[in-house]
């Protein structure tokens, strides 16, 4: 019966067949697809990552000081979520009149950093004067590190990548090895580049037997990529790391970043000089002594002198709202009024707030060896 039903077939009803099995088809495969894309983990990420790369390598391929030729369909996805960290060398706001004192740092790695790299042609002839594929900042915290790496990134008119560890890591296994192998595809596709990991004993330390096999595995890994870098001359994708902690690197890490650069605590003339520019901008009184208050600051990192400086400045504000209770009611001043109605910064402030840092500093065990430090 249904066989000569199906004979009966007209030509419409056949053509009606069609065209309902070919919507059935389509809808079928175009929600197949959209169900893949939903189960995709990784899909939002993905795209969100690849919008801010393409604008991000669009703008680094405008700026005059770098000729990248990357086309954005030549990279893979994982690619696209690094370079969604690329960073402008021209973005980045510290460079080397921002750092005081370490006059002998910055001039060696001028040298032996981003000469190599500008002027690559001058060193062609050598293998032994091209730029050191890892460069390590070491010494105490708050005295400039990351500072320093951020100004020779932007001096030295490179891509920087920021390689925030948690980039890396990834709750699906398989995907942090990726993203590790995609950091260095990406940096010598882009190159000369700077791949800068601050804090670099957090992911870098010493293996031990305890260790995550994910993490043993990007750690390996991130080794014989960057071994890979070693042995290609040609390529100018540097590595660079910051830590207050070296003795916790892995020994094979630090085998791999020949140049080291120690920053440690400034000594008096380098606090003067830091000084010097933190008050440089400000409102300070005549009285104001930067070279008195080095020789009291005696252990004392640039980042805790900048803090000083803020303490003191806030003392300022403090008289000023005391003197003014109903302040914060009024109707916002015009700024020059605002600026004139605050006294200068007085040398007397700074002490006020040398007085009350070193005093947190002795029992917070930041000046233990040199509790002993008297005012004159
Ligand atoms: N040599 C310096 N010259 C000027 N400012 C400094 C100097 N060293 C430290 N600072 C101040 O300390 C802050 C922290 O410095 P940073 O480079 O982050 O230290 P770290 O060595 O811990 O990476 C800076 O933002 C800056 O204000
Ligand atoms: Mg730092």
């Amino acid at each position: 019966m249904s066989v000569a039903d199906g004979a009966n077939l007209t030509r419409g009803e056949m053509m009606s067949l069609i065209v309902r099995l070919t919507i059935v088809t389509a809808v079928g495969f175009f929600s197949m697809k959209w169900i893949m894309s939903q189960m995709d983990p990784m899909s939002k990420a993905k795209k969100k990552a690849k919008e801010r790369a393409e604008s991000q390598l669009r703008k680094l391929g405008k700026a005059n000081s770098i000729s990248l030729s990357v086309d954005t369909k030549q990279l893979t996805d994982y690619e696209m979520m690094i370079a969604s960290h690329l960073i402008d060398p021209q973005d980045i706001p510290v460079s080397w009149e921002h750092i005081a004192g370490l006059d002998s740092v910055i001039q060696e790695l001028k040298e032996t950093v981003i000469l190599p790299i500008r002027r690559k042609e001058l060193f062609e002839d050598s293998r032994l004067t091209q730029a050191p594929k890892g460069v390590l900042l070491h010494g105490p915290p708050g005295c400039g590190k990351t500072m320093i790496a951020k100004a020779t990134a932007r001096e030295s008119g490179t891509c920087f990548i920021n390689l925030d560890v948690s980039l890396l890591t990834d709750k699906w296994y398989g995907e942090s090895q990726k993203l590790t192998a995609a950091v260095f595809s990406l940096a010598v596709k882009i190159q000369p580049c700077i791949i800068f990991i601050d804090e670099i004993d957090s992911f870098l330390r010493a293996r031990t037997s305890q260790d995550h096999e994910a993490t043993a595995m990007m750690k390996a890994q991130f080794m014989s990529l960057w071994d890979g870098l070693i042995t290609d001359p040609s390529c100018t994708v540097i590595v660079m790391g910051a830590t207050n902690r070296p003795q916790d690197l892995d020994r094979a890490i630090l085998r791999r970043m020949p140049a080291t650069f120690h920053i440690g605590l400034p000594n008096e003339q380098q606090r003067t000089q830091v000084l010097k520019l933190i008050l440089d901008k400000e409102p300070t009184a005549e009285d104001v002594d930067a070279v008195k208050l080095s020789k009291l600051t005696e252990g004392f990192s640039g980042s805790d002198l900048h803090e000083l400086c803020r303490t003191a400045s806030l003392y300022r504000v403090r008289d000023y709202s005391r003197e003014h209770p109903n302040a914060s009611h009024q109707s916002v001043p015009e700024e020059d009024e605002f600026h004139d109605a605050l006294r200068p910064i007085t040398h007397d402030d700074l002490i006020t707030a040398f007085k009350r840092m070193r005093m947190s500093k002795v029992q917070t065990g930041g000046l233990s060896n040199l509790s002993k430090l008297e005012l004159d």
